[in-house]
Parts: structure tokens; C-alpha cells; sequence
């Protein structure tokens, strides 16, 4: 199985953004954690702070990945074009958080992408990615019954 791993704006600081929210790891270390989790998956890693970048990625994933773990970072909560993005594209796309973004401030609490989404998980740190994952497979698996 091969899963895209999409990282947004400011994901690349992590392990010096606020560690109450985002922990002290880094990007790279979490990414390591995800493929030592699932050692039978193929996992492609793209983090990008530019829009365009991550529109361009999720157009490309067409018919390459079986599905899209993502992590918009503050794109989540305003970016219509992302979110076109996802919906006409046919790999399903797993939305996570690191932080509990339905505790924070009111503008973190809405996301624009989570109804073209398979599902959205927040507020787990780095397992959130891990959960993402398992929701793309559940749905490659159903699909494959
Ligand atoms: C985030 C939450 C967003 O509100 C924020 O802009 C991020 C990271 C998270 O992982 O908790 O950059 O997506």
C-alpha cells in the first residue's frame, strides 16, 4: 500500500513551535515514527509551506497513492483551493491535527477541508498521524472486499 504523507505551512518548525501544542519533536522524527509504526507501507513524505505546492502534490497523487494522510497546518481552516483540491481528486485524503484544534482559538475551530475529507483527527500529538493511517486503510480494505 502506498500513502502520501502531506505536511502544510510551519510544519517544517516543528520542535521549536510551542511545545504545549505541537511537542518537542520534529518533523523528522515524527515522519520516522509514522514508518516504523507500519513497516509494510510505502510512505512518501511532502511537507510544503506554499498553497500552490501542496495542490500541485495532491493533483500529482492521482492514481500513485492508495491514499493521503494530511496535515494543512493553518491552511485547514481557510483554504477553499486546498479543499477543491482534495474533492477532485480520487485517492481518499485522512485530515489530521497534533493539537486539539476545537480547544484552541475560535478561527482553529473550523476547518474548510473536513467535508472532502474521510474523517478528521486531532489533539492525539504525533498519533494523529498514526490514526490517519489506519482510517486510510480501513478504507482501502473495505474498497478492496
Ligand atoms: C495544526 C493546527 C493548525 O491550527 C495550525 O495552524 C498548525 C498545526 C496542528 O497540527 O495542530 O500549523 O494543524
Amino acid at each position: 500500500m502506498d500513502i502520501l504523507v502531506i505536511n502544510g505551512p510551519n510544519l517544517n518548525m516543528l520542535g521549536k513551535r510551542d511545545p504545549k501544542h505541537y511537542g518537542t519533536e520534529t518533523l523528522d522524527d515524527v515522519n520516522e515514527y509514522i514508518k516504523k509504526s507500519f513497516p509494510e507501507i510505502n510512505f512518501t513524505f511532502f511537507q510544503s509551506n506554499h498553497e500552490g505546492a501542496i495542490i500541485d502534490m495532491l493533483h500529482a497523487a492521482n492514481g500513485k497513492y492508495d491514499g493521503i494522510v494530511m496535515n494543512a497546518g493553518a491552511y485547514t481552516h481557510y483554504s477553499y483551493a486546498i479543499a477543491d483540491a482534495i474533492d477532485c481528486i480520487d485517492v481518499p485524503v485522512a485530515e489530521v491535527h497534533l493539537s486539539n484544534i476545537h480547544e484552541r482559538e475560535d478561527f482553529r475551530k473550523v476547518s474548510v477541508i473536513s467535508a472532502v475529507c474521510i474523517g478528521q483527527i486531532a489533539g492525539l500529538g504525533k498519533n494523529s498521524y498514526i490514526e490517519g493511517v489506519k482510517l486510510i486503510i480501513e478504507r482501502v480494505t473495505e474498497n478492496d472486499k
